[in-house]
């Protein structure tokens, strides 16, 4: 069940070093969790972990989950155990498919006027009561602007806010979550912001990052450290894994390990997997592409790179398939180069990086609010 777990430095060390942060993404496949603290203004790898949920549900590792406040309780404790999680200092993840994010554009009014007219523009994006949800908005910084029309006076007149709500039931859920296990979670944030802050560096250029999970892909679209656009994608690894079920008649435990093995198998398996991976990999690349041209042809700009992050990332021809697709510069996200961790970790941090993106930017975040 414990399928990727490390334990870097013993507690008795951790606690003698100051605030230590702990960032948990709750994934529909798996949580993970990542524990940092910060020491001469770095941030320092303390453990990370990650929990497959399926055995909760009565389901497989690697598959996705619907798991009611008990059961994501109980593998919380499970994970901050087996991980050696010693805080309770923490950030929590919010799934995009139960949040909303999205640019609109507004007239350039008052800072009052805004507060007034936010809310209500934002309800057209909303489908539930405007009450049931927490909202959040950004106006984008000036030279930032866009706008779909061409016209520079009317451009000048508008300005674009980025409006982002979360269901304050899913909020609640993950409140009650946190006090039956004794965590003290100090913000949530919506996934695509964590991942974003941890994989993107210094990338000016409109640059793309696909989180492809279990269950669903996630796709941001971000320029100057700002996200522009975001998408979710119905479909994610684990349609691959129940593809290769279908295909060759065995359970999906098995097909889950066909696909981890995947370009080891030999010659007549591996080609037949490829043209599974091929159906999933195509539905996904051409949504993502379609985020991207729609992009580049309305502010005439070009996406230079593509990120990819999540478990899904890991499988052999996700990168390739990408750069194929969406004819962009694809690589793994590498999120732990980040963060400073014992040299003999640096290979596995390496290629398990991509599954803990989400959880290291909350982290991330949270050692910023102790500065
Ligand atoms: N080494 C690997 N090779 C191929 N696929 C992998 C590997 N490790 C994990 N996966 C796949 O990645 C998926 C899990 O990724 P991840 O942990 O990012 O999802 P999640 O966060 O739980 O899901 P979601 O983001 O959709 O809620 C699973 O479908 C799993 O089969
Ligand atoms: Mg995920």
């Amino acid at each position: 069940m414990f399928d990727f777990l490390k334990n870097i430095i013993p507690k008795s060390v951790v606690s003698s070093r100051g605030a230590s942060v702990l960032g948990i993404d709750i994934g529909s496949s798996a949580i993970k969790v990542v524990q940092l603290r910060k020491k001469d203004g770095k941030a320092v790898l303390e453990t990370y972990g990650a929990l497959a949920l399926g055995p909760y549900a009565g389901l497989e590792v690697g598959q996705a989950t619907n798991l009611d406040q008990v059961k994501i309780a109980q593998a919380l404790v499970d994970i901050i155990r087996e991980a050696k999680v010693t805080t309770k200092d923490c950030a929590i993840a919010i799934p995009l498919s139960a949040s909303l994010v999205r640019t609109i554009t507004l007239p350039r009014v008052s800072e009052k006027d805004l507060a007034t007219m936010v809310p209500i523009e934002a309800r057209k994006y909303i489908p539930v009561p405007i009450g049931e949800v927490s909202l959040d908005w950004w106006v984008i910084p000036s030279q930032e602007f866009e706008s779909e029309t061409e016209d520079d006076t009317s451009r000048a007149a508008k300005i674009d806010v980025l409006i982002a709500a979360i269901h304050n039931e899913t909020v609640e859920k993950y409140k009650l979550i946190s006090q039956s296990v004794g965590l003290a979670p100090s913000f949530y944030e919506i996934e695509l912001f964590s991942t974003v802050r941890s994989v993107l560096r210094r990338e000016m250029a409109p640059t793309l990052v696909i989180d492809i999970g279990a269950g669903a892909t996630k796709v941001s679209l971000v320029e100057r450290g700002v996200l522009k656009r975001s998408h979710h994608i119905n479909r994610g690894s684990q349609d691959i894994t129940l593809a290769i079920a279908r295909s060759f008649g065995v359970s999906i435990k098995q097909a889950e390990d066909m696909k981890r093995r995947y370009g080891t198998l030999g010659k007549t398996e591996d080609s037949a997997i490829r043209e599974l991976v091929e159906l999933t990999s195509e539905f996904i690349f051409s949504q993502a592409a379609q985020v991207a041209i729609a992009y580049e042809r309305q502010q005439n700009k070009t996406i230079k790179k593509v990120f990819l992050t999540g478990g899904g990332a890991l499988l052999k021809d996700m990168v390739s398939d990408a750069s194929d697709k969406l004819e962009i510069e694809v690589v793994k996200g590498h999120p732990f180069s980040i963060v400073e961790a014992p040299v003999f970790l640096h290979d596995i941090l390496d290629q398990a990086g991509p599954e803990f993106a989400v959880a290291i930017g909350l982290a991330l975040r949270k050692l910023e609010e102790l500065e």
